[in-house]
């Protein structure tokens, strides 16, 4: 088979680490689709069920796909390559996507490419769409990556070369909010329930405890804990104080995880000199956290990158983009490589 890079290079990408199935088409660098198959499932836990997880990966991969490349107009027999998440995450979700790959990669003769999920979301800066081009950030920059799973510092200096400088030594921001929600007896995933209360609330209505660590490292659990002893005296002397008080709380407890966020980033920029900082991974989607960025571009402090709210949570555009480096590179992955629940990047 010819993969000289004279010829378009399509790229098929699929990502399946936890409770999304998401498949994306992308030619010569420029998305052409990119559908995901949510999974509300989960939604009666308040937290994503491993194996509903797997089981909804199995019904949602094959019209996902299938939808993908419909969508962009592509026939399977285009295809110059197929990437695919192969980990971190759960590995019953990620089997689902890596057989899957693998066969197809297989029955068309073409390579496989993987992609580290995490190292996904830090390229979805990367993504191009047809009309509308942006900025991406120039290497060296730091990436903020927050998400249910991860509270990192991430300096990147070329696209396969990303080095943690930070990064939280138990929850992640994201989960701080999840849990948070879960204990005031709001939805799941609590993030984006959250930052809807936050907006009509006062942030400085109550002040929770926030880490004294060193270095660029971060810590959410002392906060959850925090927040969980406060509204158990407060429920003492008022059955109702959640319901009552529940805007303050959601941006008082926001306020407190940008406000540790963005303290240790500030410290990264100043001990690092660099000072294009971009955001990636799901929380990247909240209100509070993308102003905090903004106030800093304004301020002539940063030059920032921030992600389209399509490509905060998992997607396979980020998996797609990542697929399409390693292909220029003639970076395949062999078919006997096992998926993987975790790594870092
Ligand atoms: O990256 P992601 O989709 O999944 C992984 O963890 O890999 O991130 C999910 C996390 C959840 O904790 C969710 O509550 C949070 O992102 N999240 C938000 C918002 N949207 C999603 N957190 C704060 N504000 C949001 N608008």
């Amino acid at each position: 088979m010819d993969f000289s890079q004279d010829k378009d290079i399509i790229i098929l990408a699929i990502e399946s680490s936890c409770d999304d199935t998401s498949a994306a088409v992308m030619k010569n660098g420029v998305l052409l689709s990119n559908v995901t198959a949510g999974q509300a499932v989960h939604e009666a836990y308040g937290g994503v069920v491993p194996e509903l997880a797997s089981r909804a990966h199995q019904q949602n991969i094959v019209p996902v796909v299938d939808q993908a490349l419909k969508k962009a107009g592509i026939s399977k027999e285009e295809l110059s390559a197929i990437a695919v998440t192969l980990g971190p995450g759960l590995m019953g979700s990620l089997l689902v996507g890596v057989s899957f790959a693998k066969g197809l990669a297989i029955s068309l003769g073409i390579p496989l490419i993987e992609a580290n999920h995490l190292q996904g979301h830090i390229l979805a800066h990367f993504i191009q769409e047809e009309g509308n081009e942006h900025a991406v950030p120039p290497y060296p920059y730091l990436c903020l990556l927050v998400s249910g799973g991860n509270s990192q510092i991430v300096k990147v200096t070329a696209y396969n070369q990303q080095e943690i400088i930070g990064q939280t030594i138990d929850d992640a921001a994201g989960e701080a909010l999840d849990k948070c929600s879960k204990v005031m007896g709001l939805g799941y995933p609590g993030g984006p329930i959250i930052d809807r209360l936050a907006r009509q609330g006062n942030a400085e209505a109550y002040s929770f405890s926030k880490p004294n660590i060193p270095g660029l490292d971060y810590s959410f659990s002392g906060l959850k804990t925090s927040f969980l002893y406060f509204l158990r005296d407060q429920l003492k002397e008022n059955p109702n104080f959640i319901e009552e008080n529940k805007e303050d709380l959601a941006a008082s407890l926001e306020k407190t995880v940008v406000d540790i966020l963005m303290k240790k980033l500030e410290k990264a920029v100043k001990q690092t000199g660099i000072r294009h900082v971009a955001l990636s991974g799901g929380v990247s989607a909240n209100t509070a956290l993308r102003n905090a960025f903004i106030q800093r571009k304004e301020a002539g402090k940063w030059d920032i990158y921030i992600p389209k709210f399509s490509y905060t949570t998992d997607n396979a555009a980020m998996i797609a983009i990542t697929g399409h480096y390693k292909f220029v590179d003639g970076e395949y992955c062999p078919m006997d490589k096992p998926a993987y629940s975790r790594t870092s990047i």
